[in-house]
Formats: C-alpha cells, structure tokens, sequence
C-alpha cells in the first residue's frame, strides 16, 4: 500500500512539474504568435501575424532552401501535395508563399488553391471568395477577375472557387495550360496547392506542368509505405519531387539549437 502511494505521490509530482515546464514555456515571448489588428486570417498562418516568431524561422529556412535550388535558378512553379488528407498541405504554402513575399527582393508570389474538391486557402485568408479557379477553368471568370489580395501587393491569391464534376479533367485541359503560362509572365513564383496524391490524381496531373512538387509529410502519422506509394505515383507521372517538408514536429533538440538573438 505503501509503495503504491509513494509511486502514485511521485507521478502526480511529476505531472505538476511537467504542466509548470509547459506553461513556463508558453510564456516565452519568442513562442508567442502575436496577431496584429483585426484581421480574420487564421493563427496558423504565423507568417502572416509574427514574421519574427520562432516558427516563422522554419518557413523561411523552407524559402531559403528552395531559393538556393538549381545554383541559384529556383523553380518557378511549384506544386505542393501529400500522401493523404489533413498533413498539412495548405498551412505550409500559405506560409511559404508569405515567406517569399516578404523576401528583400519582394518578388511577385501567386498562390492558387487547385485543390477543388476541398479546397480551404480562402477559409485560411479569413475571405468569403467563392469565385476562383474553377471559373477560370470554365471559362465562366477571367484570372484578373479572381485574383485578389490581402496585405501585401506582391502577394496574389486564386482560391479554388466552386466545386466542379470533374476537377481531374479541368487540370488536364489546355485552359489550365494556358492560365499557368500567363501566370508565369506576370508572376516571380506561383505556388499551387492541390489534393492529397493517393486518394485522387488532380496532383499528378499539375505537377508535370509545374517545375517540381514539394511533398508534405505529417510525421507520426503518415507511414513510410505511404509516402514510396505517394512518390511511385508523382514518379509514374513525371513529376519533379523537389523535397519534403515535415510537420508535426516537435522541438526535441535543446532550445539554445534554435535561438540566436
Ligand atoms: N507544421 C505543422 N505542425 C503542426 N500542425 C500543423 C502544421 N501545419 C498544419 N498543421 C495543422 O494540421 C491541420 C491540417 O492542416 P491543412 O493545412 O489544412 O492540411 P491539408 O491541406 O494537408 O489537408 C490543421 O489543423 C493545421 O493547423
Ligand atoms: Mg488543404
């Protein structure tokens, strides 16, 4: 009896010290996202609100590598995937593409959500577009049409728009050919996030079109038999995979690792 209450004494010991650690940790200042005025973009997008926040670092050692691609000639589009549902596919290019916005050169950055089956860049922005690349596709809006803004003029966005019958057809057709190619013109980098690879084709079908896809991995969950599924299927069609962005992370290294001001 003893020893169970000792053993039990111990473990609530130790789960006070550990919610103290926890909560000693959130109030440090570098971990904190401060969001900025009343903006209805989601906290997620930490680039947005905290381009100094600790997290925000990550995203832009994400811009630094893909900058440094190719001797210094990066691609131009990019596509981003994953192997499933919910890994984090839109978080990340959101991020990334406010990232490279806020890059010293200010290139000119398009994000398109081409995921149109479901599709939630707008719901991300805090925006009500229902109007975007699905009315491109069908020729029902023109892309000056649904392009928008939000905060930064060299950021543009074309959400997914409505849901269409065939998204996998509309990718394919000449229309998205031809919207990618004006695009290019107009446009330094053009992100393009797309659905999930395994469940359905669509990011097979752009990301030939585009310079390369980048994979996210949601790590302790998707499985390493997943993911060579994932890439058979991006190799299957040609696709350049340029890397993989890991979320989920934990921070396991010692802080002091990350810190250098
Ligand atoms: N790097 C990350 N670390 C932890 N959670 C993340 C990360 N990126 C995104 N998430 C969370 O994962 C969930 C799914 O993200 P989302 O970008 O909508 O996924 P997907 O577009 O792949 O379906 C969201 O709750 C989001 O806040
Ligand atoms: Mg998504």
């Amino acid at each position: 009896m003893g020893k169970i209450t000792n053993a039990l004494k111990k473990a609530a010991e130790e789960r006070l010290e550990r919610i103290e650690k926890i909560s000693r940790l959130k109030e440090r200042e570098d971990l904190i996202v401060k969001k900025i005025g009343e903006s209805n973009v989601d906290p997620s997008i930490v680039t947005y609100f905290d381009p100094k926040a600790l997290i925000s670092e990550q995203y832009k050692i994400l811009r630094t590598n893909i900058l440094s691609m190719n001797k210094g000639k990066p691609p131009q589009t990019i596509v981003i995937t994953s192997s499933i549902h919910s890994e984090g596919k839109t978080v990340t290019v959101i991020n990334l593409a406010v990232a490279l916005a806020q890059s010293v050169q200010k290139p000119k950055v398009l994000l398109v959500d081409a995921d149109m089956r479901r599709g939630r860049m707008v719901k991300y922005l805090g925006v009500d577009h229902k109007v975007g690349l699905m009315e491109i596709l069908t020729g029902a809006a023109k892309a000056e049409d649904v392009l928008f803004h939000l905060e930064y003029d060299n950021l543009a966005f074309v959400g997914s728009g409505g849901i269409p019958e065939n998204p996998a057809e509309l990718l394919a057709s000449d229309k998205m050919k031809q919207f990618l190619a004006e695009m290019k013109s107009d446009f330094d980098y053009i992100l393009i996030d797309t659905p999930p690879i395994i469940p359905v084709t669509d990011a097979g079908i752009v990301g030939p079109i585009a310079d390369g896809v980048l994979m996210v991995v949601q790590a302790g969950r998707t499985q390493r038999g997943i993911i060579r599924r994932a890439e058979d299927l991006l190799f299957q069609t040609h696709s350049k995979i340029l890397g993989h962005v890991l979320t989920n992370i934990e921070y396991h290294l010692p802080e002091y690792i990350y810190r250098y001001l």
